[in-house]
């Protein structure tokens, strides 16, 4: 599975949601328990695995853009059931080149899941500075924070985590991105801005029940550390296939860092 094709942003759905911190969720609904109807801009939406998450803890009446560079992830994001009153349009662009254009129209929230580790401190300056100047909120939910704790421990755990850490800050197509400082950046960025900001761990918890996504997210971290060099080809597969058969035996659990938060300028919309 490619790193945001439809299997994979499928599978790790259901992890998503039972992450994403609650007390955040909440304060998101709270900023506009107020208002009839509300104006969303979901940025790389993805399958729109947001609009699902965030649909229910805001006003009935929703009209969602869901933004993203990939026609086929937005034409399945379309496509998924909605709330009854939710209004959505799908909005090809690319976030990199184009972003500016993605805040076109009435919007009184922006929202990103998955994103925020992509991009560059430039790029989120962009957006922090571009989103500040309108006085719009921002739900920014499942930044990888770097922390990874394995069951059972195995020796090279520590160099794997390393080297999956040294690849999230390689380039994803918004330059040198901020991978695991993506969060505690973008919080600190909003805060000088004026912005009172949210924030609460939305880690991912899996059991040896969860052998698919285990099974994908070992391939994927052996990958990486394929790509940095940081072990022999022969320890790194050595690796895998020792991680592999734990989860086969029903013995892995793995527990993945992750950050949401709601940003907030001090004068609302
Ligand atoms: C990790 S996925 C997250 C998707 C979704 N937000 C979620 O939480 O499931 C990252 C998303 O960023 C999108 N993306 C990557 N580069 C992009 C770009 N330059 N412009 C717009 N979208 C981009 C991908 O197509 C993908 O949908």
């Amino acid at each position: 599975m490619s790193g945001f094709s439809i299997d994979w942003l499928t599978l790790r759905e259901p992890y998503d949601l039972r992450a994403r911190n609650p007390a955040v969720l909440d304060a998101v609904g709270a900023a506009f328990d107020t208002l009839a109807s509300v104006q969303v801009v979901d940025l790389a939406c993805g399958t729109g695995s947001t609009l699902r998450a965030l649909g229910p803890h805001l006003p009935a009446r929703q009209n969602w853009k869901l933004v993203d560079n990939d026609l086929g992830l937005l034409a399945r994001a379309t496509a998924s059931p909605l709330a009854k009153h939710a209004a959505v349009a799908a909005i090809p662009l690319d976030l990199n080149r184009d972003l500016e254009a993605a805040f076109d129209g009435p919007v009184d929230l922006v929202t990103a899941s998955a994103l925020l580790d992509l991009v560059s401190e430039t790029w989120l300056n962009r957006l922090a500075v571009e989103i500040a100047a309108r006085s719009i909120p921002l739900y920014a939910a499942l930044s990888y924070d770097g922390r990874i704790a394995f069951t059972p421990s195995d020796p090279f755990d520590a160099a794997i985590t390393a080297a999956v850490n040294a690849h999230q800050r390689t380039d994803k197509g918004f330059g040198p991105a901020l991978g695991p400082a993506a969060a505690a950046f973008a919080i600190a960025r909003f805060e000088s801005l004026g912005y009172s900001v949210a924030h609460g761990a939305s880690d991912w918890t899996m059991g040896p029940d969860d052998i698919d996504i285990q099974s994908e997210i070992l391939a994927g971290w052996a990958s990486a550390a394929q790509d940095m060099a940081a072990l022999s080809f022969a320890d790194t597969a050595a690796w895998l296939k020792r991680r592999h058969a734990a989860v086969a035996a029903g013995r892995s659990s793995l527990h993945v860092g992750h950050v949401d938060f709601f940003a907030t300028p001090s004068a609302t919309r």
